[in-house]
């Protein structure tokens, strides 16, 4: 028998002792022999449950308790967290967590401790929910070099944009309804905002470069600046718009940004809806690879979270090698990257449409019908040479009365 503790009863929480349950003999077997939650740290009680005699309220108890070798972190947040996790693995206990604005924030410093004290702290849930990727790229993708990762890395922003696009909903309706459906982040900002694309890019990025990335660092765009009248106008330019986070890895060049990306049918993420993740992987000898699958909610994330705990139990007296350095990536500025650009005029395309083409060449022009306005989809284009041509436009755009009222980015 190998006992456990879970740190946090919520969604991911709860899901994780759901899985040991169902799957409790399959589970023993990988594991090599039972895996018994011992304990269960939350602020709440949760009587007449499973596990109202497994509830404590003080961290003391795990840490200093011999018999507790795997820990699962599944509170959010950073602290307690951080303190709790960095606790566990300073005890030489193994830490496998859902929690990537932990990993993001101090996975260094924790996979330093782990690899210092021979234990594991692993965080296959922390990018693209149940999708095993993180696995893939430190162990199916040893061999190989990546040289990009794009993804769609967030299930409430991926499922709100496709209800606004197929369903009509509002933006606050499909945000309301995700959370109900129990994707969104406790705070949905920082799916929105894209942070939480964001910090799984990081993550994501540090494992194929094997260096720190600080998050912070990464130009971040979400969707609350979307309107349906962009998804309309995408459909008619036969495009759909997914949040994406990607990094091109060039050797030591390395560019990482978040943004919305309006993509053709060509590309595999085209047809990724509702709240599935997708991952896009490049390798010099692979080739295009995706992983597609849940990308939140409560069993997927669960089942990653104990696919950890296998792995740990089946070494728990050593660290399996993963993660990165302490050694810092340098991220470069993307002033020659390639995009198409889709932007929307205010004002009467007859009028306009020869002074836009003008400035941005050659465009794909859609048009909607009652609005006194219209879009261009630029030809592919340097980035900065886009915003030079920009800068210029608006000018003369702003002397007719007219201006750019959006801009999305598009796959070249
Ligand atoms: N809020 C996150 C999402 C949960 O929607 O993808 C999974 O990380």
């Amino acid at each position: 028998m190998i006992y456990a503790a879970i740190m946090g009863f919520g969604t991911i929480g709860s899901g994780v002792y759901e899985v040991l349950d169902r799957n409790r003999e399959q589970v023993a077997a990988a594991a090599g022999q039972p895996v018994e939650v011992k304990y269960v740290l939350d602020l709440r009680d949760f009587p007449g449950t499973a596990v109202e005699d497994k509830v404590i309220h003080d961290f003391s108890v795990i840490e200093n308790d011999p018999e507790v070798k795997l820990v699962v972190e599944t509170m959010g947040g950073l602290n307690p967290s951080y303190p709790f996790v960095k606790a566990c693995l300073l005890a030489g206990k193994h830490v496998s967590t859902s929690n990537k604005a932990l990993v993001a924030a101090h996975g260094t410093e924790l996979l330093a401790i782990a690899r210092k004290k021979g234990v594991n702290f692993q965080f296959e849930a922390s990018v693209g929910g149940g999708i095993p990727i993180i696995r893939t790229l430190y162990r199916c993708m040893a061999g190989d070099r990546v040289s990009e990762i794009t993804g769609i890395l967030n299930g409430t922003t991926n499922y709100i944009l496709t209800k606004m696009d197929r369903e009509g909903w509002s933006f606050g309706q499909a945000l309301k309804e995700a959370q109900a459906l129990g994707y969104a982040e406790q705070n949905p900002e920082a799916d929105v905002e894209g942070y939480d694309t964001c910090r799984k890019i990081a993550i994501l990025t540090a494992l194929a470069a094997g260096k720190e990335v600080d998050y912070r660092e990464i130009p971040t765009e979400g969707i609350t600046n979307i309107c349906a009248e962009d998804l309309r106008y995408a459909d008619t330019l036969g495009l759909a718009l997914k949040l994406v986070g990607t990094s091109r890895i060039q050797g030591d060049k390395v560019s990482v940004r978040v943004a919305p990306l309006l993509m053709g049918k060509e590309n595999p993420l085209y047809g990724v809806n509702d709240v599935y993740n997708a991952i896009l992987v490049k390798g010099n000898m692979l080739g295009t690879s995706m992983y597609y699958g849940s990308g939140a909610g409560k069993l997927p994330t669960a089942s990653a979270v104990v696919a950890d705990m296998i792995e740990e139990a089946q070494n728990l007296d050593h660290h399996v090698p993963m993660g990165w350095s302490g050694e810092k990536l340098a991220l470069q500025t993307e002033d020659t990257a390639v995009y198409r650009y889709f932007l929307r005029i205010a004002g009467k395309f007859e009028e306009l449409h020869q002074m836009v083409e003008h400035y941005l060449g050659d465009c794909q022009i859609a048009l909607l019908e009652g609005l006194d306005e219209f879009a261009v989809l630029t030809d592919a284009m340097e980035k900065s040479a886009f915003e030079q041509a920009l800068a210029r436009l608006n000018e003369v755009l702003a002397q007719a009365g007219s201006r750019t009222v959006q801009i999305i980015h598009g796959e070249a």
